[in-house]
């Protein structure tokens, strides 16, 4: 790169829930523009890694810095108003606003100003949102409220979107429309950090791979290296 600072790095943090003990001195960045997988089974601290870093559950010690400045114990909204967006597991759209409402009410310009994202942009991205402009929140099946939820994190004009299970539960067909939204979105220049148990869809579109297990990173690195490791799979991933 070139000599940047990273958009957000986390410093040998150790996180807890009470007295749980979670995760166990992790490092992790994501660099201006890059596409990072967090990859690991249930239950290992993928989501409080997240959480860590955007203060909604801040690390006991440890820090976390947003390009290169110390925000460790910073509130989520000043965060996210750094350029960062985060599309939760429960995505979290307002059930009673429409598709429309969602998206306007999230829009916020961004730093560059010029190339910002309209509605007009969101809509060439989501044809399937413009279809359903008018259907409330609701009444959107599953993949519709997932493509809402990732247009809303695209309306406050990031740097860097965070998405935690970017298909879970979601149908094989809908998948690869959402696998191909992170496509373009990744071709725009944002950088993403996407958690996701599929594998075979991840790993072509990500720069780099994190392997959480029992709250620390067992491993770090590019697609390939993981892709010629089949038994880093086997120990960490397969069920
Ligand atoms: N709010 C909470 N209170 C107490 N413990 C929690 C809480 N959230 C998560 N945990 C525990 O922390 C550990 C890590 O959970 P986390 O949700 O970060 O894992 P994950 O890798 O995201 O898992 P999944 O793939 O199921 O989403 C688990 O043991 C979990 O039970
Ligand atoms: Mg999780």
């Amino acid at each position: 790169m070139n000599g940047a600072p990273p958009i957000i790095e986390a410093r040998k943090i150790h996180t807890y829930y009470g007295d749980s003990h979670v995760l166990h001195g992790v490092d992790f960045h994501i660099d201006a523009g890059e596409t990072v997988s967090l990859l690991g089974r249930n239950g290992m601290g993928k989501t409080t890694l997240l959480r860590s870093m955007l203060g909604l559950t801040p690390p006991r010690s440890g820090s976390i810095h947003v390009d290169g400045l110390e925000c460790t114990g910073a509130s989520t909204h000043e965060t996210t108003r750094k350029g960062i967006a985060f599309v939760p597991e429960d995505r979290g759209i307002f059930p009673n606003l429409d598709v429309l409402e969602n998206l306007t009410m999230a829009s916020r310009s961004g730093p560059a100003g010029g190339d910002d994202w309209t509605l007009k942009r969101i809509f060439d991205l989501f044809p399937r949102l413009h279809e359903r402009r008018d259907h409330m929140g609701n009444q959107l099946s599953g993949g519709e409220q997932q493509m809402l939820t990732i247009a809303r994190a695209l309306m406050t004009n990031p740097r860097l979107i965070i998405l935690d299970e970017a298909t879970e539960g979601l149908a094989p067909l809908i998948r690869l429309e959402i696998w191909e939204i992170v496509r373009q979105i990744k071709a725009t220049g944002i950088a993403s950090i996407i958690v996701d148990k599929d594998m075979d869809a991840l790993l072509p579109i990500c720069d780099r791979n994190y392997i959480v297990n029992k709250g620390t990173i067992a491993y770090q690195g590019k697609s390939r290296e993981l892709l010629e490791n089949p038994d880093l799979c086997k120990q960490y991933l397969c069920v």
